[in-house]
C-alpha cells in the first residue's frame, strides 16, 4: 500500500519520503520509479514537517514504527493499516473500537484519519489511470480532526477517488471489517483483485 500510494502520491506533484522497509534498496527503487519528488529516508525523516504520514504497517509492526518516527504532535497520520492478528486472518480489535482509533490512543496528539483501507492496493494503479473520467470509485474515510480529514480527503482526490466522509474516527470500526468482506471479493471472488467500489444515491 505504501509502496504504490506512494508512487501515486508523487506523480500527482507530492513530494514524497519513502521509508520503513528491511531493505533500503527497496526504498530507494520506489522512489526512482515515483518519477517525482521522492526519496527514500527514515521513518523520523519521512514524518519530519510532513503535511501528511501515511501509516501503511501491518498491526504487529505499529508499536516499532512508532518508535522511530519521533513526536508525531500535530501531524496528519493517513492510516490504512488494519487491525490484524500475526497471520492476517482476523481483526483483533472490532466492534467496539478499531485499529484507527486505537492507533489515535498512542498518539493522543497527533490528527489520524482512517483512509485507503477499504480498496485492495491491486486496484491503486487503475484507478489513478482512470481519475480523468466521469464517475470515480467512492473511498470512505473518517477522523475527529476535520483539518487532517481535509488533507486526507486531497490525497484521496489526488489519487484518482471520490473522497467520501463516514464522520468521526469511531466510524472505523464499521469501515475496517468492511474492507475485509471487500478482500473476499477481492482475493477470493471471481475476477481478480482490481477491485473497488461506488456508493450511489437514487431518488424518485
Ligand atoms: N495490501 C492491501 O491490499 C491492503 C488493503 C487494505 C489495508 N491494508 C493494510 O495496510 C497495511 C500495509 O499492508 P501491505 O499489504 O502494504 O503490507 P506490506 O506489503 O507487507 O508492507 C508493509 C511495509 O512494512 C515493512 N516492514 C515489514 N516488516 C518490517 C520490519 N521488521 N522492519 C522494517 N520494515 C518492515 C515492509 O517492508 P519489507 O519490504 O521489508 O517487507 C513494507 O515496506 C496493513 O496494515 C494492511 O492490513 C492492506
Amino acid at each position: 500500500m505504501g509502496g504504490k500510494l506512494g508512487r501515486l502520491v508523487a506523480r500527482a506533484g507530492h513530494e514524497v519520503v519513502f521509508s520503513y522497509a528491511r531493505s533500503e534498496q527497496k526504498l530507494k527503487m520506489l522512489a526512482r520509479d515515483a518519477k517525482g519528488k521522492a526519496r527514500a529516508g527514515t521513518p523520523r525523516e519521512a514524518a519530519q514537517e510532513a503535511d501528511a504520514v501515511l501509516l501503511a504497517v501491518h498491526w504487529s509492526r505499529i508499536e516499532d514504527v512508532l518508535n522511530q518516527t519521533g513526536d508525531l504532535s500535530g501531524e496528519v497520520i493517513v492510516t490504512c493499516s488494519l487491525p490484524m492478528n500475526d497471520d492476517s486472518t482476523e481483526l483483533v480489535v472490532a466492534h467496539t473500537s478499531s485499529g484507527a482509533e486505537e492507533l489515535a490512543k498512542m498518539i493522543p496528539k497527533a490528527r489520524v484519519v482512517a483512509a485507503f483501507n477499504t480498496v485492495p492496493s491491486e486496484v491503486l494503479f487503475g484507478v489513478y489511470e482512470a481519475k480523468r473520467k466521469a464517475s470515480r470509485p467512492s473511498l470512505v474515510y473518517c477522523g475527529d480532526d476535520e483539518s487532517g480529514k481535509g488533507v486526507a480527503a486531497g490525497l484521496i482526490r489526488d489519487v484518482g477517488f471520490d473522497p467520501l466522509d463516514a464522520g468521526p474516527l469511531r466510524m472505523a470500526r464499521y469501515a475496517e471489517p468492511f474492507s475485509l468482506l471487500v478482500a473476499q471479493f477481492a482475493y477470493k471472488g471471481e475476477g481478480g483483485p482490481e477491485l473497488a467500489y461506488r456508493f450511489m444515491r437514487f431518488r424518485k
